[in-house]
């Protein structure tokens, strides 16, 4: 096929993102951070008509490798590599395991899994497995720093329900450029109450993964690189690595496990043809019941699982999942075909989808019959979180492991994530949590502000703290960021953490280990 426009659906348009243009400075105005705007491409390089560049359009949707722990444990090797995104032109990309992104890793909970990270890149990398609830010293922040030529191993023990997650690096200030790069892959953890929903779960046939990203490519085809900072947006979209994939399905349900891996922009969901989707699962865990949904609108850092109903498809048509104007959020307003859906074959295995599926608390009802032990307050604005922007030496915070915490987030468009634990939307005054947001949740568009129930189970000591911060990678590089600490006794560690400011005044440099405090903002500023 050579008319990469050509009508699917009966009203599709000509994707804006294919137009020629030059890189925008949009970032500059969006969520008002513009003193970290995305300035080094306000001249604006050529970047590349891919009207003109023969594109496979049959191109199949990749589906990263599934990675088991078979008795050896977990490997990962971050390494540097090329990909060629449009046929024949490399472009210099890194990935674990491969060359773009990383594999699907698949664990159990249960399960206890040895993992090994080793860096073969020439700068410090981490591994964050975000969405686990794992304590903060094998959590993979900014300080379990993996340098050059070195390997990181720990044990992940896998205690929490069946969720769609992923793991990314996560090198304070170099976050977005690294994940730009590819150093990102989706991990998902099963369990048996989940598999007794005969949900649609043969992965990559009928359970497919869809990591979403945004890219923007050079007039010779090449990726473009970018310093990671400010709100970078691209002009076309990459999926699972691919641009303008088609996937084959059968006339059945289907699920899709959909992750924003995005540096900066908000994906709206919909179908082409105007079908609905049901939601199923939020970052957390399945949702108690299914939820129809005309579009799901996915923030950087944010997963749900749909499913989506080809039932009434015959063998050959096709239907585009599509991502829509983002109304309200400037820049926003491109859209993109997600992925082409071609349906191959009709099927009689097609299961209903349960009416129950998991046991999710009430948020109000569970605020109502625990005890808050601490109230927190979280002003995300101008690339720091109240007022003070990332810093690692400062811990903002001490909570007591075990207790519950309810944080008010104010701010806007950004997307909220805290490590190390899952948390519930409260209902904002007066309102309440839509069905299809009451699920368990690790990052949430903060908009006209939320308010999170949540908990904290594994320990976080001071020196392996867990992060909470803005999921747009360039406002977290900024410094919209903050560390705490979760241990049994915070009295303790705010004594010693006072007593440490003041020592660390006195002799500077004495308790900070230059390898492990590693920061280093100015580096990739061009
Ligand atoms: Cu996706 Cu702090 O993480
Ligand atoms: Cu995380
Ligand atoms: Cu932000």
């Amino acid at each position: 096929m050579d008319d990469t426009t050509s009508d699917l659906s009966g009203q599709r348009e000509r994707p804006r993102a294919l137009q020629r243009r030059t890189v925008l400075a949009s970032g500059a105005v969006f969520l008002g951070v513009s003193a970290v705007g995305y300035r080094v491409l306000t001249a604006g390089p050529a970047t590349l008509d891919l009207d003109l560049v023969p594109i496979d359009v049959e191109s199949a949707l990749p589906v990263p490798p599934l990675l088991e722990d078979l008795g050896d444990g977990i490997s990962l090797r971050a390494a540097e590599s090329n990909t060629s995104f449009i046929d024949g032109v490399a472009s210099r990309t890194w990935g674990f395991n491969q060359p773009f992104l990383g594999p699907t890793i698949r664990l159990r909970r249960g399960e206890r899994v040895p993992v090994t990270v080793t860096n073969e890149l020439d700068e410090a990398i981490t591994s964050h497995w975000h969405g686990l609830h794992v304590p903060g010293a094998v959590d993979g922040g900014p300080f379990n720093l993996i340098q050059p030529g070195e390997s990181w191993d720990l044990t992940l023990d896998i205690v929490q329900q069946a969720s769609t997650n992923w793991y990314h690096s996560h090198v304070h200030g170099n976050t977005g450029r690294q994940v730009y790069l590819g150093l990102a892959g989706m991990l998902l953890v099963d369990d048996d109450d989940a598999d007794a929903m005969q949900l649609p779960g043969d992965y990559g046939i009928d359970d497919i993964p869809l990591i979403l990203q945004d890219r923007t490519f050079l007039e010779d085809g090449s990726l473009l690189e970018i310093n990671g900072r400010g709100v970078f947006l691209g002009e076309i979209m990459l999926v699972n690595g691919a641009l303008r994939p088609v996937v084959d399905l059968q006339a059945k349900r289907n699920r899709f496990r959909v992750l924003n891996a995005a540096n900066a922009r908000i994906f709206n969901l919909v179908m082409g043809d105007g079908s609905p989707m049901v939601k199923i699962a939020s970052e957390g865990g399945l949702l108690n019941a299914p939820v129809a949904i005309d579009s799901l609108r996915l923030s950087p850092g944010e997963r749900a699982e749909i499913v989506i109903d080809l039932t009434e498809y015959a063998p050959g048509d096709e239907v585009v999942l599509r991502s829509t104007n983002v109304n309200g959020d400037g820049a926003m307003e491109d859209e993109f075909d997600v992925v082409r859906i071609r349906i191959i074959e009709q099927t009689s295995d097609n299961p209903p989808l349960p009416t129950v599926m998991n046991d999710v608390p009430d948020a109000t009802e569970l605020l109502n019959s625990v005890t808050v032990a601490a109230t927190r307050d979280f002003a995300l604005r101008g690339g720091a979180i109240n007022g003070d922007a990332f810093d690692h030496d400062v811990i903002n915070h001490v909570t007591e492991r075990g207790t519950w915490e309810v944080w008010n987030i104010t701010g806007g468009a950004h997307p909220f994530h805290v490590h190390g634990c899952s948390f519930l939307l409260l209902p904002p005054n007066g309102g309440e949590v839509a069905p299809e947001d009451a699920g368990w949740r690790d990052t949430v568009p903060v908009g006209n502000g939320v308010q999170l129930l949540m908990r904290f189970d594994h320990e976080a000591p001071v020196e392996a703290t867990y992060m909470y911060h803005c999921h747009l990678m360039g406002h977290e590089d900024a410094g919209m960021m903050g560390q705490f600490a979760v241990v049994e006794d915070p009295g303790t560690v705010e004594l010693a953490l006072a007593s440490h400011q003041t020592s660390s005044n006195a002799a500077a440099g004495e308790p900070v280990d230059a390898d492990v405090w590693y920061c280093d903002l100015t580096a990739q500023e061009i």
